[in-house]
């Protein structure tokens, strides 16, 4: 594995590589890798020729100073993991690299990122879309993995992709979870022992939810699992949501014609854990 740490270094590799007519797969990351993240280099390992990850802690997606502060560092771990998914180039840049002038670029992606994430934490969109476009630029990728957790994320890079008309083809990976089904995240590592514990009903109540969609309307389905939530005094809801799966817009009705997901926010301690369903 070749580990890169400045932009021109990676783009001639890179570059030329695709001079060569290879097809890069990229997985962008903020490190603290995990499982989910190792599902989606494998698959870009296995449907593109090179095999490119990113690992750079975005400072300008963080609308919390804490929380950037916190976000879990272990290039040594992540590494041997990277070597064992047999990743081919590691970018791995520090921020002046990224961003030697303040960032003043600013995207409009309309009511995308008006609702849930981006209503919740100011400029979080507008920071990964920054960052995702400069990675494009770099990588030049063929393809580029995201996972369905982040599902407005992945909403947003679309609608990048497809507003500034960028040659890269967006591959969507599902949710991978834990054995007791909370959703893989690296901010699972912050969990204190008794919050892990429960971290798992997030899951379990949207699962259940999705038995309730016979009975309920969205707007008393929402009511049910806000309900839930507190009934467990350890659960801080920020948002549940039901939505549409392309512009993330509230549903009133439940119509088999639009695809709708139950999107959830919720802090277990100092912990903001996040989490989605598909319900049509
Ligand atoms: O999902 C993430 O880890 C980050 O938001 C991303 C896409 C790497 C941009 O910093």
């Amino acid at each position: 594995m070749y580990i890169f740490s400045t932009i021109k270094e990676t783009s001639d590799y890179l570059s030329r590589k695709k001079g060569q007519g290879l097809r890069i797969g990229f997985v962008p990351t903020m490190g603290a890798l995990h499982e989910g993240h190792l599902s989606l280099m494998r698959r870009a390992k296995e449907e593109n020729d090179l095999l490119a990850v990113s690992i750079f802690v975005n400072p300008i997606q963080f609308n919390n100073a804490q929380d950037l502060e916190k976000y879990p560092r272990d290039l040594a771990k992540d590494r041997a993991l990277l070597e064992q998914v047999g990743c081919d180039v590691l970018f791995a840049p520090d921020a002046d690299e990224m961003y030697p002038e303040p960032e003043t670029t600013v995207y409009d992606f309309g009511p995308l990122e008006q609702v849930m994430e981006g209503a919740s934490r100011k400029g979080h969109f507008n920071g990964v879309a920054v960052v995702v476009y400069k990675l494009f630029e770099i990588i030049e990728p063929d393809r580029a993995y995201f996972g369905e957790k982040d599902f407005q994320q992945l909403a947003i890079i679309k609608e990048l992709v497809r507003k500034y008309k960028l040659p890269v083809e967006i591959v969507p990976c599902p949710i991978v979870r834990e054995k007791d089904g909370l959703a893989m995240s690296s901010r699972n590592e912050r969990l204190m022992e008794n919050e892990r514990k429960i971290a798992p009903k997030i899951s379990q109540i949207l699962k259940e939810a999705k038995t309730k969609t016979e009975e309920l309307n969205p707007a008393e389905l929402k009511i049910w699992v806000t309900e839930q939530f507190e009934k467990e005094p350890q659960f801080r809801l920020d948002y549940f949501e039901i939505a549409d799966d392309t512009y993330l817009q509230t549903v009133e009705n439940w119509n088999k014609n639009t695809g709708t997901m139950g999107f959830v926010a919720v802090f277990l301690g100092n912990v903001r854990l996040i989490d989605n369903i598909r319900f049509i």
